[in-house]
């Protein structure tokens, strides 16, 4: 299936697990401060990318959406207020991830709307042609195999239907990258470890950053998949970036 040279990289390198459950693990380790830390290393801006890509979808409308890696359904949630679909259905590996989700859906009052299920990216268990849309945000990044979550997606969209990714980027300017890489290298894994206790998981998401395929190299795979009208829009200096495809 890969076509396209890219690392995938491990939360942990020693491990014997496979990338997919070692993400799974990691994911059920930090879910409780999980929020918390989305909140407070992006200084709450994480909202603002959610509602841009979600407006990707605006003039589609979509009726059924599939919200790959929800994990605790921010992007669900968002989905249901801004873009009013009939039902969002959002599907991740961590059950504990979901756990949460579930509660703030609950919360919301999203019950009818919004329904969340275990489930890999990489084998979806729904036909193809069944969504108008499908979002992922900050969740190729850890695909264990990248393209094979992404064709999986095109399978369940419907002809006519449209992908939007959002995931973290590199920053282009030179004024900003010293602070930003000092910023994640040090700062984000130094607070991770403080807060969620996981010595890895934040030293995993600067490492994953780097060998992400990002800008056009993620768009060409979008097209080699047979996704159309492929386009990215680069957000906040660089450091995250929408990603969008037809089917
Ligand atoms: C950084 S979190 C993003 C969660 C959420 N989309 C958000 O915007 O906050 C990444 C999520 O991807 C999930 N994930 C990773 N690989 C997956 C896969 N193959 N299938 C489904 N979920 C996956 C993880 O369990 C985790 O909950």
């Amino acid at each position: 299936m890969t076509q396209f040279a890219h690392d995938s990289v491990l939360p942990d390198k020693q491990s014997s697990l496979s990338k997919k459950e070692q993400v799974e693990n990691m994911f059920n380790n930090i879910s409780g401060t999980y929020d918390f830390l989305n909140k407070f290393l992006s200084l709450g801006i994480d909202r603002r990318w959610r509602k841009k890509a979600l407006m990707q979808l605006a003039s589609l409308k979509p009726h059924a959406l599939l919200d790959v890696a929800t994990g605790t359904g921010d992007m669900a949630i968002q989905a249901v207020k801004l873009l009013h679909p009939i039902s969002v259905t959002g599907i991740d590996l961590s059950e504990k991830m979901l756990e949460l989700g579930k509660q703030k859906v609950k919360k919301e009052g999203f019950n009818n709307q919004i329904e969340l299920l275990k489930g890999d990216s990489e084998t979806i268990l729904f036909s193809q042609n069944s969504f108008d849309a499908v979002t992922v945000a900050f969740g190729v990044r850890n695909f264990e195999h990248l393209e094979q979550g992404l064709s999986e997606i095109y399978r369940v969209l419907k002809p006519g239907g449209k992908l939007v990714v959002l995931e973290f980027s590199k920053p282009t300017s030179w004024l900003i990258k010293p602070f930003y890489f000092t910023y994640l290298k040090l700062f984000c894994p130094l607070a991770g470890r403080f807060f969620s206790k996981d010595k890895t998981a934040y030293q995993y998401l600067n490492q994953s950053i780097n060998k992400f395929p990002e800008g056009k190299n993620f768009t060409r795979i979008l097209d080699h998949l047979g996704f159309k009208n492929s386009y990215l829009i680069k957000l906040s200096l660089g450091i995250c970036t929408i990603y969008c495809g037809e089917k």
